[in-house]
């Protein structure tokens, strides 16, 4: 048994997000800009170097694996990463195996992530409305993501659905989407907008719908019962007792939760990133590629040493502060 991987402030680093393209098929206003440049290929780690390096993870004990993207099934070949990250489900060392996707190309693959041991997966969807959709994703089409959803209960696929909390634009919804979640048996996690990427025509002030706010809404129509379930990652859940459901809240700027973190994320060009909110981070590639570089591990731990104690996102002062310039699509959230 390795040590496992602890950072300064003594929490545990279980859970790794492995965002393997920075590429999408979507170009969401609040993750992107229309006109993004890609990496170039080239820039990619392999699936064989993106085996490697989770792996090291695995072996230093990352019990969770959620692989994120941009949108991750976009990426060429990428089942045959999810059959390879499979083995350390079967050897008990990895507790979740788990992706967070637009689900666009569910249709495609939800029968084949579960046939791999897939049990859930997180599908970001912010409305039910044709047009809305089209709006806010400029891309994506609700249909093909409404087929995605299919597919992937069909499959047997628990689905969580991710709405970021979006004032002006989703608030007409917010019944509407509780109902069709509880219709269907979702999961549903509510998302406070972040003040990342390029805000240069994206007023976040002006998008940010609190969560406490949310949630003073649902009270007046439900009974909210606080769960202290924890699915590892930063939300917090409520049962709606009339409908039986389980709401979720990610509140990075009205109840920051960076105090019981557990995870960083692994870039698809090998960067790791040890806090989603901080510039901080550790490129692995070398440990992949160059043999007189410190070996992964060593590379990994001392990346971890590096840690922040939480990011700086703050709207409260009526201005946007902490933002990030990085898009969301680099660390897949
Ligand atoms: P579960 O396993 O279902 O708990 O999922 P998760 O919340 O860990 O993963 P998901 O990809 O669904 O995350 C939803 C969103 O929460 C992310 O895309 C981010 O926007 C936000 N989020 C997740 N982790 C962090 C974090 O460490 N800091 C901040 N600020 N936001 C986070
Ligand atoms: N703030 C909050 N959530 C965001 N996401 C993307 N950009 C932002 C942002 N600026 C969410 C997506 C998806 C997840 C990967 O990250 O909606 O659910
Ligand atoms: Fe693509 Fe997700 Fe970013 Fe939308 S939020 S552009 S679906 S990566």
């Amino acid at each position: 048994m390795k040590a496992p991987l602890i950072d300064p402030f003594q929490r545990a680093v279980t859970y790794l997000r492995v965002s393997v393209t920075d590429r999408c098929d979507f170009r969401c206003t609040y993750c992107m800009s229309e006109d993004m440049t890609f990496l170039p290929k080239r820039d990619l780690l392999t699936l064989e170097e993106l085996d490697e390096v989770s792996t090291a993870f695995v072996n230093l004990g990352v019990r969770k694996l959620r692989i994120t993207g941009g949108e991750p099934l976009v990426r060429r070949g990428i089942m045959t990463y999810f059959k390879a990250m499979a083995r350390h489900l079967e050897s008990g060392q990895l507790d979740e195996l788990t992706l967070t996707t637009n689900g666009s190309q569910l249709h495609r693959f939800a029968a084949d992530l579960a046939a791999v041991g897939v049990r859930r997966v997180n599908i970001s969807l912010d409305t039910l409305d044709e047009q809305k959709f089209s709006k806010i994703t400029r891309w994506g089409r609700l249909p093909q993501v409404l087929q995605g959803i299919d597919a992937a209960q069909s499959a047997g696929l628990r689905v969580k659905i991710n709405a970021v909390a979006l004032k002006g634009f989703n608030e007409d919804e917010l019944f509407s989407i509780v109902e069709w979640c509880a219709s269907r048996d979702m999961d549903l996690t509510f998302i406070e907008v972040m003040p990342m990427g390029d805000l240069g025509n994206e007023d976040r002030l002006d998008q940010y719908w609190p969560l406490s706010d949310l949630r003073g809404e649902l009270r007046q129509r439900y009974t909210l019962t606080e769960l202290p379930d924890n699915t590892g990652g930063p939300a917090r859940y409520v049962r709606l007792e009339e409908t039986g459901q389980k709401v979720g809240f990610i509140t990075p700027l009205t109840h920051n939760f960076c105090e019981s973190c557990n995870r960083v994320r692994l870039t698809c060009t090998g960067e790791l990133f040890m806090c989603l909110g901080q510039e901080d981070r550790a490129d692995l590639r070398p440990a992949l590629r160059d043999p007189t570089a410190p070996a992964l591990d060593d590379a990994i731990r001392a990346a971890i040493r590096l840690k922040p104690k939480g990011h700086d996102f703050d709207y409260s002062r009526q201005e946007v502060a902490g933002q990030m310039t990085r898009h969301m699509s680099h660390t897949g959230g």
